[in-house]
């Protein structure tokens, strides 16, 4: 008989998590591993070290929560998301997978379950993005997909470098043993909100997640001249804002498609100098490109470039394509067993597939995984009132609880 998780436990996790970084609006604003985001990994720490399990922390600032199992040579079974969240972002998106994986691993502590294989919970840094660029970057360096030296090189807009912070949170933690990057699990799965509307709408718990769309960001910067905005006429102008609100509109306006499946956003665009009296001499701004189709994202991003040389009026434009994820698809065994977990546990479920970004798709590239979603109120994101139902939640670590303990069983 699997043994069942504890619904309370799980929500009080939460609510002290929503307490690290709580924004006035009932979000939280936990960039990846600032100050909040070092006081949740030291919270989670906490909370392992207490069941005698160890910690993990790799050079580009993963961290892993072990229980061991009776045979350490095996690979890992193990479950997690990520801890960071969007500026003024929300409770549940990545948060909640964490603490469903951790509560799996305190059940299974609990019913005294001697694994085979060890089995972790996988804190991934930076997720997000929005602090330091790329977005996934621990999980994805460690997959192998970016290089260490140059994702710990990385600054964030005051200059400090990813790899200050990762020291940052390695004093954090003295208790955590090095971790090398790139060992292959025996099996990861993730449990998220959908950060969409599909599951609300067909009144389901449990959405099994086939895979996840594919993107291209380009960076866009503009360089005209800064003038005075007094004595300057229009004729002498190179207006980099202008220039760029012209480019913007061009680009939406390109990528506006009839089936609405093309997913094109700009929501960073800086304008400097920032003087009122300035004409703005620099503008830079992010696109962010996602669609489900790898053709589609080949042949629609290549035109990126093109668009904005055609609006640059007198102004000079760089573009570059400096991030990008093909299309993906979880494998079909991951995908059973956890429709299986879920179908046994009379969970109402149906298949879904990811327009947001997660950490298992590199992961995926390492060894088998897969990802489960509960829904999320009106498939609202990346905002301050996220918010997600406990049941659902404790629905969801349940799953992750079974399917860790099948997977010890079969792999
Ligand atoms: O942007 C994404 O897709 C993810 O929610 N970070
Ligand atoms: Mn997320
Ligand atoms: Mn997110």
């Amino acid at each position: 008989m699997l043994p069942k998780i504890d619904p309370d436990r799980l929500w009080r996790h939460q609510r002290e998590m929503d307490g690290i970084g709580a924004t006035t609006g009932g979000g939280v604003h936990r960039l990846a591993l600032g100050e909040a985001d070092i006081e949740a990994h030291r919270r989670l720490a906490d909370w392992a070290l207490a069941r005698g399990w160890r910690v993990g922390l790799d050079d580009i600032g993963n961290m892993f929560l072990r229980r061991e199992g009776s045979d350490p040579a095996l690979p890992a079974v193990a479950a997690g998301s990520h801890t960071d969240s969007q500026p003024m972002g929300g409770r549940f998106d990545g948060m909640f997978g964490v603490l469903a994986a951790l509560e799996a691993l305190e059940t299974i502590d609990d019913a005294g379950i001697e694994t085979r294989h060890p089995l972790e919970v996988a804190v991934w840094n930076n997720e997000e993005g929005p602090r330091f660029t790329p977005a996934c970057m621990g999980s994805a360096t460690y997959a192998g997909g970016q290089p260490l030296d140059r994702m710990r090189a990385q600054t964030d807009a005051d200059g400090t470098p990813m790899g200050a912070c990762v020291d940052r949170l390695k004093a954090a933690l003295p208790e955590a043993a090095h971790r090398p990057l790139g060992a292959p699990f025996a099996a990861f799965v993730e449990a998220h909100i959908e950060q969409g509307t599909t599951l609300e709408e067909n009144g389901k718990i449990i959405g099994v997640v086939t895979g996840m769309q594919g993107y291209r960001r380009f960076r866009v910067e503009v360089t005209g001249e800064d003038a005075h905005s007094g004595t300057t006429p229009r004729a002498r102008r190179k207006d980099a804002f202008v220039t760029a609100t012209q480019m913007a509109v061009a680009l939406h306006g390109a990528f506006l498609d009839e089936a609405d499946t093309m997913r094109f956003t700009i929501g960073r665009f800086e304008v400097e100098p920032g003087g009122i009296s300035v004409v703005p001499g620099k503008v830079r701004f992010v696109i962010d490109m996602r669609h489900p189709s790898a053709e589609a994202l080949k042949t629609e991003g290549d035109r990126v470039a093109a668009i904005c040389a055609a609006h640059r009026g007198p102004c000079e434009v760089a573009v570059d394509n400096y991030s990008s994820a093909e299309p993906m698809e979880f494998p079909e065994a991951i995908r059973a067993r956890l429709e299986a977990a879920a179908e046994a546990r009379g969970y109402p479920q149906m298949r879904c597939y990811s327009g947001a970004g997660h950490d298992a798709r590199h992961i995926a590239r390492l060894n088998p995984a897969g990802m489960i979603f509960i829904p999320c109120w009106r498939g609202i994101s990346h905002n301050e009132t996220e918010s997600a139902e406990k049941d659902h939640c404790a629905a969801a670590a349940q799953v992750i609880a079974d399917v860790l303990i099948e997977l010890d069983g079969q792999s």
